[in-house]
């Protein structure tokens, strides 16, 4: 097949659009068999100096308009990496415009708008990505593939995890993350959100939770335009927080196993470490984002003498990292998570069969964190019921 041109649109110009903006770029280097060339057409941003700026990834235009990138009749695929708030309404209406869709995660501010979204999706019958970007991890596809050949046997235990510090100093300004408004849930849709759909990908179906959670540091300081990583001003006026730091939950699989998920953004000195500690009767796993490299297999001993974990190093035998390193030991990035995703969502797109993670893997991980909200206000186990989209 001869590689054709294909023309994409940013909106949201922050910390995950360059991402999504580099991955385009890059991604023939890696995947050269790719029959689509990303062409990046528009940046859409409501702040005109991030907007502007983002042309520097190779954008041809820039807009504070976000509807002009989805109406554009040359992008036929956007990338939605805009704050929560706006997600929905982007969905439904790049959508209707028969735009293939990359939106990041959480899709919706809270899981009746990931239904939302899901509905315009799968009426529209559009391609989507979710940016569940450890989903690419090489180690993370070795490891799943571990569980579901049976080598470790049935799983029992499984603990995942989500533990972040940038919000762990009180000096760090109200950003849009703890705004009801904006972001809609807290650390459940920031980071529980990851936390369950590694769980989906390491296990399978969640059926039940009993969960809790709650605001750790009641108010912060106001900084106009502050990211998640600015520092107030001394003597800076005050705001509540609105929505919650830390969760966890017990839960239950359907295929029996048992386990917890716990997720804090105020846990000093855990700067990124998702994660998780996998349990099955023949043998057990170990892995942390902040050794994305590495991840530790326990397997039994053939003699009686060198029990325990080892360290398996990230080569190209595992996942996509051969893509981007041809040896083993040398680590990928972040950054090259993304380019694996732009690749998943542009080869669904050019084969039109959809990929996982997308629409459906979101509103799967909504419902969860749908009960286990209802769960965290009864006080008591909660049926995860799937949701339907719409
Ligand atoms: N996959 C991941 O691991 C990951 C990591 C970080 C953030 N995210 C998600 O990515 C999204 C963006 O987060 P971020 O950290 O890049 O935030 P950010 O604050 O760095 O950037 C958000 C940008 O969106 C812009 N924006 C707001 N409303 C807009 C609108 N209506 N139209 C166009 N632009 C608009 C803002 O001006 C800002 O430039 C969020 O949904 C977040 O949850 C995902």
């Amino acid at each position: 097949v001869t590689p054709r041109e294909f023309g994409v649109g940013l909106i949201g110009a922050g910390w995950m659009g360059s991402l999504h903006a580099q991955a385009y770029r890059r991604v023939r280097d890696h995947y050269p068999e790719l029959e689509l060339v990303p062409r990046l057409i528009a940046v859409a941003d409501v702040d005109q100096a991030r907007a502007e700026a983002a042309r520097a990834h190779g954008f041809e235009e820039s807009t504070t308009d976000p509807l002009a990138v989805i109406e554009d009749p040359r992008i036929e695929a956007v990338s939605i990496a805009a704050t929560n708030d706006v997600h929905v309404d982007l969905i439904r209406a790049a959508a209707a415009a028969g735009k293939h869709i990359w939106v990041e995660k959480p899709v919706g501010r809270f899981p009746v708008e990931t239904a939302a979204a899901a509905a315009a999706i799968e009426a529209a019958g559009v391609i989507s990505t979710v940016g569940f970007n450890y989903r690419q991890v090489p180690l993370v596809v070795h490891a799943a593939s571990l569980v579901r050949n049976g080598d470790l046997g049935p799983v029992r235990n499984y603990r995942g995890r989500f533990f972040v510090d940038y919000a762990s100093n009180p000096a760090r300004a109200f950003s849009w993350r703890f705004s009801r408004d904006v972001a809609g849930l807290g650390s459940l849709g920031d980071i529980m959100s990851h936390v369950v759909d590694q769980a989906h990908q390491m296990v399978g179906r969640i059926v039940a939770v009993c969960a809790d959670q709650v605001i750790q540091i009641g108010e912060r300081p106001v900084a106009e335009g502050a990211t998640q990583f600015a520092v107030a001003a001394e003597g800076a006026p005050l705001r509540e927080v609105e929505n919650e730091d830390y969760a966890v939950a017990m839960i239950r699989f359907e295929n029996g196993a048992r386990g917890v998920l716990e997720v804090c953004r105020t846990m000093v000195g855990r700067h990124c470490d998702l994660g998780f500690e996998l349990h099955g009767t023949e043998g057990a796993l170990g892995w942390s984002f902040q050794r994305m490299n590495e991840l530790q297999l326990y397997l039994p001993p053939v003699a009686d003498q060198d029990v325990g974990y080892r360290t398996v190093f990230a080569g190209p035998q595992h996942g996509d990292h051969g893509r981007f390193e041809p040896d083993t030991g040398v680590g990928i990035g972040y950054s090259q998570l993304k380019v694996s995703e732009a690749n998943a969502f542009l080869a669904a797109i050019a084969s039109g069969e959809q990929r996982s993670p997308g629409i459906a893997e979101a509103l799967a991980g909504a419902g969860v964190i749908d009960a286990m909200l209802r769960s965290a206000a009864s006080g008591s186990w909660e049926d995860v019921t799937p949701l339907k989209a719409g």
